[in-house]
């Protein structure tokens, strides 16, 4: 991917953005964090409507997210992409023991009709993966060894989005280690706690 295609590709995804995310995704995908403080980042018009203009702008047939939670962001791929296919979810559980089950019922009342599979997994200890995906999305430990180390095991999927690399010193010292080491190109997405999404490097 040269200079130009990187930046073409970041034009479209600020193309894309809805305005709100109700626009795209069904409010009622919401109503488990109403009045919670994770509903600051719902319908606030630059968090979740990112999420769906990056799946927009790339078509993936495929998406893994490594800390699903109860699925927001993994519903916004899955309908920002008229080619989805597949997509999977991790989580350990921390937050919530029961969040797979509500992840669940969230991608089935967002309308989601494509092959999907949640997993109960620690991601610091999971299994090497055998498929490809055309999309990762790393919103899960949040410490820098851990953030380098899924960075690392994804390292040939072509798009690697990391979550809070404004927030979250760990995350963004980690996805630049990555990049450096790597030469993979980055995008900064202004969401309101800061993503990068890592882009395959110079051809
Ligand atoms: C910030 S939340 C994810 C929010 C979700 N991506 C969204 O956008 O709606 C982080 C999630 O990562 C999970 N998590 C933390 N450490 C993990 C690990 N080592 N492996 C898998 N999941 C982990 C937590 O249980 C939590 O559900």
């Amino acid at each position: 991917m040269d200079a130009y295609s990187c930046s073409a590709l970041e034009s479209k995804i600020h193309r894309l953005k809805p305005e709100r995310v109700f626009q795209v995704v069904p409010e009622i995908v919401f109503s488990k964090v109403a009045g919670k403080p994770e509903w600051r980042h719902v319908n606030n018009g630059s968090y979740y409507e990112w999420r769906f203009a990056i799946s927009a702008a790339l078509q993936p047939e495929s998406v893994l997210e490594v800390g699903v939670f109860y699925g927001y962001s993994l519903a916004c791929f899955a309908l920002g992409s008229k080619r989805i296919k597949y997509v999977e979810g991790w989580d350990s559980c921390v937050y919530d023991p029961e969040s797979n089950i509500v992840c669940a019922d969230v991608l089935k009342s967002a309308g989601i009709k494509c092959e999907i599979e949640l997993k109960r997994v620690d991601a610091l200890h999971a299994e090497p993966i055998r498929r490809d995906f055309d999309l990762v999305h790393v919103d899960g430990p949040h410490t820098f060894d851990g953030t380098l180390r899924i960075l690392e095991e994804f390292e040939n999927v072509p798009f690697l989005l990391v979550d809070d690399t404004s927030d979250c010193a760990d995350n963004r010292d980690a996805m630049r280690r990555f990049c450096s080491e790597s030469g993979r190109r980055k995008i900064d997405i202004p969401t309101t706690t800061g993503a990068t999404l890592i882009c395959p490097g110079e051809s």
